[in-house]
């Protein structure tokens, strides 16, 4: 036991080690690409595995016929990425295979269908690795309920915490394992500033900063201080603090939750709240997510693969809402607002105010494919 003590211990300073020079990187920060006078944007697009090839192709019909001009004029590209399939990457051992992330780093941007994550064994997560490799700090997950008022915009923290060394942990066999959460001041200082920019170009009033620093107090206790220390820039907005657990309690009470506007959370806490959060808008598969860093960002929907729903033959009738609402921020995002209005509208038309075609998930609805034809008729 000695000799493994002393292994961990070893582990433990080679983490704390590259995690500071990676805190120091990022301090550096990082060169961004001005999309409005961009000559040459390539699109990344990614189909994933289980239902993504599904609803993707719905994502690209529509992507190609709301970029048509800019496509024949070669200011576009869209650019299929092969690889990503959880095939190949478990035949390579490789959670995102080196040749497939060679050709990402080519694109700009990228939409990305669900990818499977292996339950146990060593592979890591194709997201985690990309959020890592491509430095997307920012994830960023907007949820509305107009007919209740709620208009919330989640900065999740995206490359730290729990995430960034959840699978490299330590073992002490037979008695007891050790996990790690990593918070970094350049790390913490970057999502903070995101959300106070975001607040202020929207005119939002409130940033709700959502920790456990009661328990977690290295960790929440650093993250909500160099918060507020990001918000004194940002006199003329509210900074609040919340811990985690009454803010999940605080969503489903319908006399307070609407008085909420941006919310600012470490990755784990993020993760979770988003799910619930887009359970509250209708369902994780009406939910588009944005992954923001300085060079390249990436586009999908917050839910999974979906293997239960093609095993059991229901995948044709997936809801490709959620990777057309990650399409409408990525256009966006690449300075193309009316495109992104445009998409928007189409949507609401869609889901809302018409719904001649409706998508349920499940065989009593639309297939995914109807629900396409029935968007494009409408861009
Ligand atoms: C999400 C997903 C991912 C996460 C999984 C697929 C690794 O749940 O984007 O919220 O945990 O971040
Ligand atoms: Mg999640």
């Amino acid at each position: 036991m000695e000799e493994q003590i002393q292994a961990a211990a070893r582990h433990f300073e080679a983490l704390l080690r590259e995690q500071l020079a990676r805190q120091e990187r990022m301090a550096q920060g990082a060169e961004t690409k001005d999309y409005a006078r961009a000559a040459h944007i390539v699109i990344g697009l990614i189909d994933g595995d289980g239902i993504g090839p599904i609803i993707m192709r719905e994502a690209r019909r529509a992507a190609e016929k709301l970029l048509r001009e800019e496509i024949a004029a070669g200011r576009v590209e869209l650019r299929d990425i092969s690889g990503l399939t959880i095939e190949n990457r478990l035949a390579r051992g490789e959670a995102v295979p080196a040749d497939t992330l060679a050709q990402i780093k080519e694109c700009d941007v990228l939409l990305k269908g669900p990818t499977t994550t292996p339950k146990g064994g060593t592979l890591e997560s194709a997201n985690v690795t990309l959020r890592r490799e491509l430095d997307l700090y920012a994830n960023v997950r907007p949820v509305t309920v107009p007919g209740e008022g709620i208009d919330w915009i989640f900065f999740r923290e995206n490359t730290e915490g729990e995430y960034a060394l959840g699978s490299r942990g330590v073992e002490l066999p037979g008695a007891l394992t050790m996990d790690f959460k990593v918070t970094t001041d350049a790390g913490t200082r970057r999502i903070a500033r995101a959300a106070f920019d975001y607040a202020r170009a929207n005119g939002k009033k409130n940033v709700a900063v959502v920790t456990k620093a009661n328990i977690m107090k290295k960790t929440d206790g650093m993250f909500t201080r160099i918060a507020h220390e990001v918000a004194a820039d940002y006199p003329d907005i509210e900074c609040e603090d919340w811990y985690i657990d009454i803010m999940t309690a605080n969503l489903v009470n319908s006399a307070l939750r609407s008085r909420f506007e941006v919310f600012l959370l470490p990755n784990l806490y993020g993760d979770i709240i988003t799910d619930e959060a887009a359970q509250i808008q209708g369902g994780v598969g009406t939910a588009g997510s944005a992954n923001l860093g300085g060079r390249y960002a990436m586009f999908e929907a917050i839910h999974g693969s979906a293997p239960r729903k093609i095993e059991n033959g229901e995948g044709d009738y997936a809801n490709p809402a959620s990777i057309l609402k990650a399409l409408e921020l990525l256009l966006r995002h690449i300075a193309l607002p009316e495109k992104a209005d445009r998409l928007a509208e189409a949507l609401s038309v869609c889901t809302e105010t018409e719904r001649r075609v409706v998508v349920t998930g499940h065989r009593d609805g639309a297939t995914c494919a109807a629900f396409g034809d029935y968007l494009l008729e409408k861009l």
